[in-house]
């Protein structure tokens, strides 16, 4: 940072000499602010598992075609195998002067074994390099998810089973609906993320094609073997144009896309915690594993955890924009905005990671209240539709004259301030001189849920099959 900015009229100072790795047409090295605006090695680092990957890939096939002679391909994956070690142990040298992971990588690997590093690049560029790395990376940053969304998926379904039959209010607008249970409540968000794992396999089978071979946009003269790069790769195919193999990042933006869902199912969870959490509400307990206090007011229990998760969902959202607008303008094939590409991406899959593992140990944690529940559950008249139901099924009444009446029950009720189940038949009959104490019998949240046993319904034992069916289907 020495070096100052050259203003307009200034000459150049000598500079640093020019790069060992594309240097040949240059005189000098670049500026301060040119080398720092273009060094990735800070976060690409985290490519270098996939780089050496592709790297003995790479030199298998140029030793089988040969291209490569088998004493410098040796050299070359001994090499290798020895910058892994390095980079594993904390003993490698990063250097901000070699860019990238690729030229930090190609670099060591000359001063441990000399001239031949050098021919690890033929018919290679940095361009179907770095797409090909990404993507593995990519790759298994979906498998890790997949997993750890299907431990999320289990901790539900393990809550659902405890609570099949506990009953909670289902809202609408956030006003008490109808009766629901809270298992049924849960096995709802087991479904979100259900579609969540099948995006991200949409996903990964559609980037699982190696861009290697691509060179730097146009292919090369070189007699390479894609299929076989690919196939040591875990490639299904390799990718069917040179120009699009090195300039796609779809597979990126679909992960990011994929990202934001998570975080946004994750996020009506954690809004949900928060709301549940609430005082007026009281509907679940989270232990001291998953609150924090307030540093002024003693009696506070605070979900921070959930709220943190709601936040984060925010960054996911800000990801997939970011690199929506990175290359939303970009002509074929690549632009240096493509190594802008890997920060969002980076902090999207960590970012998912730790809310994915919050949300799993908050499910875990959480006791829910069951007769707070129930006591909100019974109220606000939520068993309105069973006393309209009943009419239509019993009086054989039109629906929208059920409801009507219903409607007028329900003002009825409210004006002598008691629940419809504590309405006096007399009182009913008087609306409808047909109704009999039978009505009762449907006018409890119990008799409510026990009702709903359509499919995909709320019953106690819909709910039970459901849980066991979502095992299956899930675990
Ligand atoms: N660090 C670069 C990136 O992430 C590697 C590719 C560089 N290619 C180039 N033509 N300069 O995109």
């Amino acid at each position: 940072m020495s070096r100052k900015l050259r203003g307009a009229g200034e000459t150049a100072a000598p500079g640093p000499a020019a790069n060992a790795a594309w240097g040949g047409r240059f005189a000098g090295g670049p500026a301060e602010i040119m080398q720092r605006i273009n060094v990735s090695i800070d976060f690409d680092k985290r490519l270098y598992a996939q780089d050496i990957a592709g790297s003995l890939a790479h030199c298998a096939m140029l030793v089988r075609q040969q291209i490569l002679s088998t004493a410098d391909g040796e050299a070359i994956a001994r090499g290798l195998a020895q910058i892994r070690e390095e980079i594993e142990a904390g003993r490698f040298p990063f250097r901000a002067e070699h860019e990238d992971i690729h030229l930090n990588i190609e670099a060591r690997l000359a001063e441990l074994i000399g001239p031949a590093a050098g021919r690890l690049h033929t018919a290679r560029s940095r361009n179907d390099q770095v797409a090909t790395d990404f993507r593995l990376w990519v790759r298994d940053a979906i498998d890790r998810l997949e997993r750890q969304i299907q431990g999320l998926q289990a901790a539900l379904i393990a809550q659902a089973e405890r609570h099949a039959g506990t009953i909670m209010p289902g809202f609408t607008h956030l006003q008490v609906a109808q009766p629901v249970t809270f298992g049924h409540h849960l096995l709802a968000y087991v479904e979100m993320l259900g579609r969540d794992r099948s995006r991200l396999a949409d996903c990964r089978a559609r980037l699982n094609e190696s861009p290697l071979g691509a060179a730097a946009l146009a292919g090369t003269s070189f007699p390479v073997d894609r299929a076989m790069t690919a196939a040591a790769l875990g490639f299904d195919r390799p990718a069917a144009n040179s120009l699009d193999a090195v300039s796609d990042r779809d597979f990126a933006l679909e992960f990011l896309a994929a990202a934001a869902i998570i975080g946004l199912h994750l996020s009506r969870f954690a809004e949900e915690v928060v709301i549940w959490t609430s005082e007026p509400f009281r509907f679940i307990r989270l232990s001291d594993a998953f609150t924090t206090g307030s540093s002024i007011m003693p009696q506070k229990r605070n979900p921070d955890a959930a709220e943190l998760v709601r936040a984060k969902s925010g960054r996911l959202l800000g990801a997939l924009t970011t690199l929506l607008a990175v290359m939303k303008g970009l002509p074929l094939a690549y632009s240096k905005d493509m190594q802008e590409d890997k920060a969002p991406v980076f902090d999207a899959a960590d970012t998912l990671e730790l809310a994915l593992a919050a949300t799993a140990g908050m499910v875990g944690d959480l006791v829910p209240d069951a007769a707070a529940m129930r006591r909100v559950a019974a109220s606000g008249f939520s068993t309105a539709t069973d006393l309209a139901d009943w009419l239509v099924r019993v009086l054989g009444l039109p629906f929208r004259e059920a409801h009507h009446l219903t409607g007028a029950l329900v003002a009825r009720a409210e004006a002598l301030g008691v629940d419809l189940a504590a309405l006096p038949l007399g009182e009913m009959q008087k609306l409808e001189p047909r109704i009999a104490a039978a009505i009762f019998d449907v006018l409890t949240v119990e008799k409510s849920v026990a009702s709903r046993v359509s499919f995909g319904g709320t019953a106690p034992a819909n709910v039970a099959a459901a849980a066991a069916e979502a095992r299956r289907r899930f675990l």
